[in-house]
Order: structure tokens, then sequence, then C-alpha cells
């Protein structure tokens, strides 16, 4: 009989185990430390005068210096009593009080039935390896040396090759006696009432078998040879062995290799992985080909309580970077927490260390951020908090943010970490307005108020700033938000010019609904907007505007409010026109401000951010005295 983890965790959690132990040797006095649970005694297992078998309760193991033996509860009479497990189960069961679970046959035939699943998984994992050796596996062996993994890697990752065909593997299980109903079970064909004859799940594909926490291969990914394939990975389907959002690949040796290196890295992909593996990280995993989910970040946790995600120097990267954040706030603890590591532009953590090597990864890893610092950047970065409303908002996101945090503890701290940072980044946009006023007098830039990392410059640049377009969304949601606007500006807003499709069709939807509606309805246009197929659209960017510190564009903004910033967004895009040029580079102007702290740069870094929120390209260098710089030109 197997009994389940939990029974035998909960039993064992119950009972001492000097308890245990102490029915069968006699505690030295001296050394034993009882009220630590610290327990010394001669060992039984071998003769000896003094002792040298110690044991632990608070681990419930003991462990002889003398012979070498050790072992748990029921490792200690089965091998010194000679009991049989499910005896020793039964013993130490009794002893907690613990009435031995029910037997049910029905779980014991499905672990059976899973036992032989394993086999077949098994056998499967040789085919694919046998075939990439084989003449058919030629293409897969080119193309994994193309991708610079060594036969030493491939071996250690039992890497493999499905061959072109439709029954390939399923003919080579059934011959080697594997039941139909098995085959199927392990998700290594597609079968089902539409399809007459079931065929081989994974066709013409490099393979990677995906272990368990045990090392037993449970499922496989397939990778495409060819570009052309619309799928370029392939994962067997969830089977009674493999459910996706629990596994993280390459997670048994991950565990492993992160007892020498203290760290464990989270990627996004099997070659990543495989990649880093070969480079000297081998505690990198991944999650399987969809977003990270709370039970990978729990296996992450069960290997170490500060794991370092990286996310790839791509949008899609950001995104799931933001949402991985978002995803472990409410779990964090003390000593539960995530560093964050973003790659350079365009690259990944295998075309990293190809091209630039392990240093270059390992140097990514050390800027990696801490949550508390991603979450800040992000709730801050290009926003521009020169009132008090504004920063009231930073502060109430920031407080919202917090608030999700469910230790109470951690949720101190990080309340009042925020308000010092806001606190903090506050003062020296106060400074700066001294500096406008002139008087020539330097202030001078507090640079410890700034630690600018290239890490932390990565996060900061890589927003989405397309700010000509961001412009031309605030003026159409601030119209379909407050159509009384267009009482005023109707014929302005028809003719504006604007470069984003979906910004058109609002605009074309507004109109339109306002052409045929009655004033009493036109407090009907959000709630129609919202309705329409521009619904998705039109919500994700009203929220982005409103988190940006546009808090004008929310229906009950008071309308003076909402004109003035209606004037505003109106002049900035008449005087700056449609997507085009270039944005100033704010890391270099970061970078400078920190080495040179002059007012001058200071300055033009504020101006650039403004100019970025509000949507509008920041002047150039040497426009400071044209006029423009003012950001106020007399509208036509
Ligand atoms: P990527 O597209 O980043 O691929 O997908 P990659 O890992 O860099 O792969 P190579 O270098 O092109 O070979 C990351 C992960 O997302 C999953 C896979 O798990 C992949 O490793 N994925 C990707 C899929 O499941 N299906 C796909 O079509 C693509
Ligand atoms: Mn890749």
């Amino acid at each position: 009989m197997r009994f389940p983890d939990s029974f035998l965790d909960e039993i064992r959690d119950r009972v001492p185990i000097s308890a245990v132990i102490g029915q069968r040797v006699a505690w030295e006095r001296k050394k034993t430390n009882a009220s630590k649970g610290d327990w010394w005694a001669c060992c039984p297992f071998h003769g000896e005068k003094t002792p040298s078998f110690h044991c632990e309760d608070r681990k419930g193991r003991y462990h002889c210096f003398g012979c070498g033996v050790s072992g748990d509860h029921f490792r200690f009479l089965t091998e010194l009593d000679g009991m049989s497990f499910p005896e020793a189960v039964e013993r130490i069961a009794e002893m907690a009080g613990v009435p031995m679970p029910a037997r049910d046959p029905e779980a014991e035939k499905r672990e059976e039935q899973r036992a032989s699943l394993y086999d077949v998984m098994e056998l499967a994992t040789k085919f694919f390896e046998e075939k990439l050796q084989a003449a058919e596996g030629a293409r897969a062996r080119a193309y994994l040396r193309e991708r610079g993994l060594t036969l030493a890697t491939q071996r250690e990752f039992r890497l493999g090759y499905a061959p072109e065909s439709r029954n390939a593997l399923k003919e080579f299980l059934a011959g080697k006696g594997v039941a139909k109903e098995q085959i199927e079970a392990c998700g290594l064909v597609r079968h089902g009432p539409d399809i007459p004859v079931s065929y081989d799940w994974f066709r013409d594909r490099v393979m990677f078998p995906i272990p368990n926490s045990k090392g037993r291969i449970i499922a496989f990914g397939g990778r495409a040879l060819s570009p052309d394939q619309p799928a370029k990975y392939m994962n067997s389907p969830d089977t009674e062995l493999f459910h996706k959002g629990n596994v993280l690949y390459n997670f048994a040796r991950a565990r492993k290799a992160q007892g020498r290196d203290g760290t464990v890295i989270a990627v996004e992909g099997y070659m990543d992985v495989i990649a880093l593996s070969q480079a000297g990280f081998g505690n990198a995993v991944a999650p399987l080909g969809t977003a990270l989910t709370e039970n990978q970040v729990e296996l992450l946790w069960r290997m170490t309580g500060e794991p370092v995600l990286c996310f790839d120097g791509d949008q899609a990267g950001l995104r799931a970077a933001w949402r991985a954040a978002d995803l472990i706030l409410p779990a964090i603890q003390p000593g539960r927490t995530a560093r964050f590591a973003l790659l350079p532009e365009g690259q990944d953590p295998d075309d990293l260390v190809r091209a630039s090597g392990p240093e270059a990864f390992r140097k990514v890893l050390e800027e990696a951020l801490p949550l508390a610092d991603l979450l800040w950047t992000r709730e801050t970065q290009g926003g521009v908090f020169d009132t008090p409303e504004r920063r009231a908002e930073l502060e109430k996101r920031l407080r919202d943010l917090t608030g999700r945090i469910r230790d109470e503890a951690v949720r101190r701290h990080y309340n009042q970490a925020m308000r010092e940072r806001a606190y903090e980044f506050f003062a020296p946009a106060d400074r700066r307005g001294k500096w406008r006023q002139g008087g020539g007098e330097r202030k001078g830039f507090r640079r410890e108020t700034v630690h600018e990392t290239p890490g932390l410059a990565r996060w900061r640049q890589s927003r989405p700033a397309d700010a000509p377009l961001k412009r031309e969304r605030l003026i159409v949601a601030l119209a379909a938000n407050h159509p009384e606007l267009l009482d005023e500006f109707h014929d302005v807003f028809e003719r504006l010019a604007l470069s984003g499709p979906e910004e058109q069709r609002l605009r074309a939807a507004v109109l339109h609904f306002l052409g045929e509606a009655t004033e009493a309805d036109k407090a009907e246009l959000r709630a129609h907007i919202l309705a329409s197929d521009l619904g998705d659209y039109f919500g994700r960017i009203e929220y982005e505007l409103v988190a940006l510190g546009d808090w004008q564009v929310k229906p009950d903004a008071d309308i003076l409010d909402v004109r003035d910033a209606f004037l505003n967004i109106l002049d900035l895009h008449n005087e700056f026109g449609l997507r085009n040029g270039n944005v100033e580079n704010m890391q270099e102007l970061w970078l400078r401000l920190i080495e040179e702290g002059d007012e001058e740069t200071a300055e033009r870094l504020m101006r650039a951010q403004t100019a970025e929120t509000a949507g509008r390209h920041p002047p150039q260098a040497g426009d400071e005295n044209t006029g423009r710089a003012s950001g106020r030109k007399a509208r036509n």
C-alpha cells in the first residue's frame, strides 16, 4: 500500500523523533540539550563507547557521526528493528494517535497505472534519443549543432528527435507491448471520436523531455526545425502525469545546482535553460510556454527565498515581467520575494550567452531589481507629478498596490518604503523648481537620490513610449468622456489629423454617436463605446491614461480642468504633429545627470519627461531660445 505524502508528513510532525529512538537508546545527559530537541546517544547501529549518534526533533532526522547512518522515523524502525515500511508507518501513526488511512483500491489502482505511464514515457524518451542519432535525425543533429549545443549537453538534457511519421512512435510502443490506452493517456498520440486512426502527437520536431521533481519524464516539448511551421513549440497535452502550470522545466537539476550557487533563475524558454546550463548556470528553470503561475512561484520558493526572474528584452518580455510582479506581490512574505532582470533589447538568455558569454549574463543577474524597486519604477516612470492632485494620485496608487500584500508585516514595510521614496522623489522636483527661477545660484543635485544603474535604466527605457500616439489617445479619450467639450471644439476635433487607426475609429464613433444623439443621450456616450467593439481598447487606454496621471480623462473630472487639459493637448498636438521623429534619449540624460549633476541637464531631463508624458517630442538641443521649449505656442 502506498501512503499519501500528507499522511506521512502529518504523523512524522506529530511525533518527535527522539520519542521513537528513545525507546531503543539511553540518551547521554551531558551532551544532550533536551529543551532544544537536540539529543545524543551511543549509536545503536554500531557498537561504541562515546556517543556520536545525534538526532534533532526540529528536523526529524538522526545521524551517526561514527558509522554514517541517517534517516527519519520510519527508516529508524525499518533498519534497526527490521520492520516493513507499512509496519513502521503503523507504529508511528499509533504513537501520533492518528488513525491509519482507509485502503482506497481506486487510488491504489491509479497509482499503479501512473507507475506504468512513467515507464511508457521513459520508452518514448529513449526512442526519440535513438532517432536523433539515426539516419533520419541528421537534420535535427545539424540544427542542434548550429544552435551551439554540445553533444554532452544534448545527452544531459536527453534531447531527441521525433521523426516525420504519423505512426513511428505509436508502432514502436505497441511493439514493446504498450496498450493503446496507455499511449493515449501519455498524450503521445492525437486521438478522439473524430479521429479514425490515432497518430503521433510530435512529428519532425526536436524533442525536449520534461522531467518532474524526481527526474522522471512526464511530458515533452517539441521544437519545429523549419521556421515556416505554424507552431514553433508544441507541448504534450495535460495528462495524468503532467499539469503544465505545476511544472518547471529543469526543476530537479536546478535544485541541485543551486546548492552550490545559492540562487535560482527563472527564464522564459527551454533553449534558454539549456544554453545557460552549458554556459555554467545550471540553476535555471522555465515555465512551459505559459506565463508563470502561482504554483510555479511556489516551486521557486521551495528552492530559494529570492529567485531571479529573467525576462526577454522585448515588449512581450516586459509585459510578462509586469504580470509576474502582480502575481507574486500578494504572496510575498519575510524572506520570500523575487528579483527581476530584464535582458538587453531584443535578446533572450540564449542569445546573450552565445553572443557575449557568461559574464554578460552574470551582469544582467547582478543588475536585477528588487520587487519594490520594480514596482516603484513602473508606477512613476515617465509620469509627471507637478501638482498636488497628481502626487496624491500616485500615492493612492502606491497604497492600493501595497494593500494587496497579504502578509501584514511586509505590507507595513512596503508602505513605509513607498512613502519614503515618494518623499525623496518629490524633493528634487522642488529643487529643480528653484533652478528654473534662475538666480544663477547652483543648488547642486543631490546625487544620492538617484541610484541609476544600467539595470534600472533598462527598465525605465523599455516602456512602450510612443508619445505622439499617447497624445492622440488623450484627445479622443477626453472627448469621449466629456462630450460637452465638442460643443466648443467640434470642428477642430473632427478635422484633427490622427495617425492611430484605433484612435481614428474611436473619434468616428464619438462623432457618429453625437450626430444622432439628443442632449439627454450624451451622458450615455461612454457606456455606448464601452459596449461596442471598441470597448476593450477604450477601457485599456482610459485606464492607462489615468494611471499615467491624466486624471482629467475620468468622467467625473471638473469640466473646467478638462477643458484646460484638452486645450493643452490640442496645442501640443498641433505644434508637434503626428508620429515621427526621435524622442530624446532619456537614458543618456540620466547618465549625464549622474556624472555631471549640472542643472542644465537636470532641466533638460525634466522637460523631456514632461514632454514625453504630455505626448510631444522634447525640445532638441539648441532650441531653448526659440520659444518652443516653453511648450505653449499660441494656437491658431
Ligand atoms: P520563445 O519564442 O521566446 O522561444 O518562447 P525561445 O525559447 O527563444 O526558442 P528558440 O530560441 O526560438 O528555440 C519561449 C517559450 O515559450 C514556449 C516554449 O516553452 C518556449 O521555450 N512557446 C513558444 C510555446 O509553447 N509555443 C510557441 O509556439 C512558442
Ligand atoms: Mn531563443
